[in-house]
Order: C-alpha cells, then sequence, then structure tokens
C-alpha cells in the first residue's frame, strides 16, 4: 500500500499496469453505451435481440437436474463434446478433452499469452487487429512485432515471411482468419499462405 496526496490508502499497481492507462476498449464501452448512442464500434448488439426467455428456461433447466452445476468441477465433458462437434462440422476435428473452456475469447488469449509469451519475448501481430488483444501481451512486455493488414486480404504474409527470414522467432503469430476484427474479413487464404511460410521460413 502507498498513500496517495489525500492521504488515502492506493495500491501500488506492477510496472506494466502503471503503464497501460485507460484501454480503448474501455473508453469505447463508455461512450458506446451512453443512452440515446447506438455505437457501430463494437460488438454491441441490440438487447431486444437476445433470447433472454430462452437463457432463462435452459439455465432453470440445468439448475432443476443438477445443482452441482454451479460447483467447482472438471471442464463440463457434455460441453466439451457439444464444442468438438460444431467444430468438426467447421472442417476443424479434435477430441473432446481436447477442449479447453474458458470464459470467452479474452480470457483464452490471456491464458494463451501466459503460457506462451516470455517476458519480453517476441510476438508478430497486424497493424489492424483487436485492441484487447494489447491488454492480453501487456503483462509480458512483449517486443510486438507488426506487419501490415490488407483491407481485403488480411495479414501481410510477405511481411511476416520476411521477418522469420531475418531471424524473428515470435512466441506467437497473432490474427483471426474468421470474422477479422475490425476488418470483419474471412482471411482464410492469409491463413494457409502464412502455414506455409512458417514451414519454409523455419526449417
Ligand atoms: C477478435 C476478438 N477476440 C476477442 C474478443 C473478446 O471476446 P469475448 O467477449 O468472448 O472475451 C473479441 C470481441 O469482440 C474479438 O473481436
Amino acid at each position: 500500500m502507498i498513500e496517495t496526496a489525500t492521504g488515502a490508502p492506493s495500491l501500488r499497481l506492477a510496472e506494466w499496469a502503471r503503464r497501460s492507462g485507460t484501454s480503448a476498449l474501455q473508453t469505447m464501452l463508455s461512450v458506446g453505451t451512453r443512452p440515446g448512442t447506438i455505437s457501430l464500434a463494437l460488438g454491441l448488439p441490440a438487447p431486444e435481440l437476445f433470447p433472454v426467455a430462452e437463457y432463462g428456461s435452459a439455465a432453470a433447466a440445468v439448475l432443476d437436474e443438477n445443482p452441482a452445476a454451479l460447483q467447482y468441477s472438471p471442464p463440463h465433458a457434455p460441453l466439451q463434446t457439444q464444442v468438438a462437434a460444431l467444430m468438426a462440422q467447421r472442417g476443424v476435428a479434435f477430441a473432446p478433452e481436447q477442449v479447453f473452456l474458458t470464459a470467452g475469447a479474452q480470457q483464452g488469449l490471456s491464458l494463451l499469452a501466459r503460457l506462451l509469451l516470455e517476458p519480453g519475448g517476441e510476438v508478430i501481430a497486424e497493424t489492424l487487429c483487436y485492441t484487447g488483444f494489447q491488454q492480453a501481451v501487456e503483462p509480458f512486455s512483449p517486443r510486438l512485432l507488426t506487419v501490415p493488414t490488407d483491407p481485403e486480404t488480411g495479414m501481410d504474409v510477405d511481411a511476416v515471411e520476411a521477418l522469420l527470414v531475418g531471424g524473428a522467432r515470435p512466441a506467437f503469430i497473432y490474427t483471426v482468419p474468421d470474422g477479422h476484427n475490425p476488418l470483419a474479413e474471412m482471411i482464410d487464404e492469409a491463413v494457409a499462405r502464412l502455414g506455409r511460410a512458417l514451414q519454409t521460413a523455419t526449417p
């Protein structure tokens, strides 16, 4: 604890947190949710379109049948199976026990950064990318190597290849192949090229 100018105790934040300041997402959320504002800056669907009744009855049915659903437990096997079946329909095959359930994509990003990134390690990302990505990697003070984003085709794979050939060894490369944020594009062609570039540039 340290004392503020008014004498009230305040927490001494870690260096990265002191550096990071207000996030762009936080600012967009407070501006975009003001009464009378319809913001197209974030993925905020009209609340009247949410299936409120269906969510309510699904939650009630689960809690009626199995109050232990509120208990700590290993990952919920039926949900893992459901996720694996859905992904198989989309052409991505894996076993249900390989599914790691998270509270959302942001938590998944943060966990991956913790798993893969050393403090000060390299990461390749696009100049146009989801702003929450920065929050996920910031605690590790990474060396961010950015490559241009083409509005039509997404990540500039040639620029990635040049970085790899030049000796870059990123902990990971961040891109969003489907529903790219902010382009909303499907850039699977760039991702396929990226896979080939990785094979040839990092033998
Ligand atoms: C590319 C991308 N990753 C992560 C997120 C955060 O997702 P979640 O709300 O599931 O944590 C978003 C939200 O818009 C996103 O666009």
